[in-house]
């Protein structure tokens, strides 16, 4: 097949990037998430075309009881309005209010291969954990994902390094259907934030923080109680040589402190480590750090009822058809479907 002619729909250096991220409305936030990747998308709100969803499709992909998905998706938005998100600067909706996504990612799911999805980490790892049901679009996920960038010609999309295989998916097919059907969609770059944000499990340091891991103890959540915080970090696992150092191969688990202390407060973790000669004053300055930073957001969160929350969703799914819209028709035009 001959090489794809040179991109007609490179990005034009006068208006700001477009920014495409998602998140699954499971479970409850916690630091990594914020520190990883929320936070990165309250900063680029001023700077970028900034299109955030909550993906209510993609929790779909693990069994989930009637009408949580629903719950977590109110909850979900109702956490990023708080940590700052503005309405009137970004476009934020519930993937399934814009039935585009399912239509793209059915043919995305046409131009990906098996061998490609088959090689993705994280269906290994999701397909492993879970004992029962695994369900056929646990495999296709990242068609779906892909669908979701391209369909809003995004430029950028900032996550976590996790993210990184299937960004790089999205990329592959978005080239693939180029050079099959002409120029129609455009080619997305990965970003992933700024070191020190990498934030791991308190009780065992060498694993992320996760919501799909069961460490309760290891993981702060961004609603949590000042008590709980302080609990969790003065039960945080360090080391017996009583040195702080940052050091994240022989101590993970003070560097892991000092790294969100570093996150918490734009610091630098070799830096802040010289200023502590122990570790229960570092402790203590982690936890209130990390309670200042909770607290501003938990009190915007009271103001935010659910009414609020579904104005924005609702008024966010239009203004996002409106883009994904005429790119579903573009797609369909290039395959060759009848229009
Ligand atoms: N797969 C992502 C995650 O688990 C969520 C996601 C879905 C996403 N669609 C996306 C992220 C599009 C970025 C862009 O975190």
């Amino acid at each position: 097949m001959a090489a794809a002619p040179p991109s007609t729909l490179a990005t034009d250096p006068t208006t700001p990037p477009r920014v495409f991220s998602g998140i699954q409305p499971s479970g409850a936030l916690h630091l990594g998430n914020y520190l990883g990747a929320l936070r990165n998308w309250v900063a680029l709100q001023d700077d970028a075309d900034a299109v955030y969803c909550v993906v209510d499709l993609h929790a779909l992909t693990l069994p989930k009881e009637p009408g949580e998905v629903a719950r977590g998706t109110l909850d979900i938005a109702r956490i990023l309005l708080a940590i700052g998100l503005d309405p009137a600067n970004v476009i934020l909706f519930a993937q399934s209010h814009v039935h585009q996504h399912a239509e793209l990612g059915w043919l995305m799911q046409t131009v990906a291969s098996y061998g490609e999805l088959s090689r993705m980490t994280q269906f290994k790892d999701k397909s492993n954990r879970s004992q029962n049901f695994i369900s056929a679009s646990l495999f296709t996920y990242p068609a779906l994902q892909a669908a979701d960038i391209l369909l809003y010609d995004t430029d950028v999309v900032p996550v976590g390094d996790d993210q990184r295989q299937h960004i790089e998916l999205a990329r592959d097919v978005a080239l693939r259907f180029n050079s099959r059907y002409g120029e129609t969609f455009v080619v997305p770059e990965h970003r992933i934030p700024a070191a020190g944000a990498r934030v791991m499990d308190l009780q065992h340091p060498e694993n992320k923080m996760s919501k799909s891991v069961d460490s309760p103890q290891g993981t702060v959540n961004l609603l949590d109680t000042p008590k709980e915080i302080e609990k969790k970090v003065k039960r945080a696992v360090t080391d017996n040589d009583g040195e702080v150092r940052f050091d994240v191969d022989t101590k993970p688990g003070v560097s892991n402190l000092l790294s969100i202390l570093a996150a918490a407060t734009d610091g630098d973790p070799e830096q802040l480590a010289t200023q502590y000669s122990q570790y229960g004053p570092l402790k203590a300055d982690v936890a209130a750090a990390l309670i200042a930073l909770v607290e501003p957001i938990q009190a915007r969160l009271t103001e935010l009822d659910d009414a609020t929350v579904r104005q924005v969703l609702d008024d966010g799914a239009e203004r996002a058809r409106s883009i994904a819209g005429p790119v579903m028709e573009r797609a369909k035009v290039a395959i060759g479907l009848l229009v």
